[in-house]
């Protein structure tokens, strides 16, 4: 086999990579199916199930269609989903997120009667449903912070009371968890945990959900709330902020450009740390793909084990029953 020089100086690093068998029993990053969150795009309207152009093999659900994207998460053994909504209408201050009949409400009462067993998470948003949109309520062209925080608690309190399990705000305002802690702790939902995009920065991975989502601003960006790519402990104050306003589970968004933050949280906060391989990551790993250019499950593989091995616990991803299926087949974890 091999024939390594006989000299105590030479690190015999392929000793050990000599089967998958003892590959398998060396890893240092094993992965789970219990980790994989998978998100799900919910729009107002009767069987529809449109792909989204911007991420290819990613679609569009009406209320009625959900079962669809349920049975391929659970065959693949993916039980935790996470609701984006795309409501029928907009308006300047985003009503359609706190309405009780509103695309997400109507989304998670249907999975929480039909998938009991489907962890049920709820992204905390207003840029989905306001008109300009932007993540808040605008005054003299700006975002105003503390006008904005009232409707995210009570989108929260009203995702909660359709059966959201997991409430994530996504907004990036400051104080936003404090205000949606004791929103839900005032309205009877004290035991539902909160999951804060704690370090989540103005990235341009998220062009193919805006496209989605239909919710680019309408003007300007999201500078001016988003954190500053330049900035990595800065993600450290944020997460340790939003833990002490009351959040359970903090989080880093985008994953790939942002192993380091991930890191760097993972070493200075003690609380469960989730990653979100966002829109971007999974169209520039299909476009590949679809060029001809490079692997899909190979990328998926390694690039959904490196986001764990930065020192993340759970994952948000498109790619969720994709890396469960990997997951299953032994090819990663
Ligand atoms: C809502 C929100 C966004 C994403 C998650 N929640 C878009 C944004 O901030 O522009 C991005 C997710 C993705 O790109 O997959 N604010």
């Amino acid at each position: 086999m091999h024939d390594h020089a006989h000299t105590k100086d030479i690190f015999y690093g392929r000793r050990l990579r000599g089967s998958a068998a003892l590959r398998g029993m060396v890893r240092e990053t094993r992965l789970s199916k219990d980790t994989l969150i998978y998100p799900v795009f919910v729009q107002s309207g009767e069987n529809i199930k449109d792909e989204i152009a911007t991420m290819p093999g990613q679609y569009r659900y009406s209320p009625d269609r959900l079962p669809e994207f349920f049975e391929e998460a659970l065959a693949a053994g993916v039980d935790k989903v996470i609701f984006f909504g795309l409501p029928a209408a907009k308006d300047e201050v985003g009503s359609g997120a706190w309405a009780d009949d509103g695309i997400v409400q109507q989304a998670v009462r249907i999975a929480a009667e039909r998938y009991p067993e489907v962890l049920r998470v709820t992204d905390v948003c207003l840029c989905e449903y306001t008109s300009h949109g932007h993540c808040g309520v605008l005054e003299g062209g700006c975002v105003h912070n503390e006008k904005t925080l009232p409707l995210l608690a009570q989108t929260a309190v009203s995702q909660a009371r359709a059966g959201a399990q997991l409430i994530a705000p996504s907004d990036m305002m400051d104080g936003r968890v404090a205000a949606i802690r004791r929103a839900l702790d005032k309205e009877g939902f004290s035991g539902t945990p909160v999951m804060a995009y704690s370090a989540k920065y103005s990235s341009a991975f998220y062009g193919p959900f805006r496209e989605a989502a239909d919710s680019a601003p309408a003007f300007g960006d999201r500078k001016t709330y988003q954190m500053d790519w330049h900035n990595a402990r800065e993600a450290v104050r944020e997460s340790l902020a939003d833990l002490s306003e009351g959040a359970d589970i903090v989080m880093v968004k985008p994953a790939l450009a942002y192993l380091d933050v991930i890191r760097r949280v993972r070493e200075q906060v003690d609380a469960p740390l989730c990653a979100y391989a966002v829109s971007g990551e999974y169209a520039m790993i299909k476009a590949a793909a679809q060029a001809g250019m490079m692997d899909e499950e190979a990328l998926v593989a390694e690039t959904t084990t490196a986001i764990f091995r930065a020192g993340a616990d759970m994952l948000i991803t498109y790619h969720a029953p994709l890396a469960a299926r990997l997951i299953t087949e032994g090819r990663i974890g």
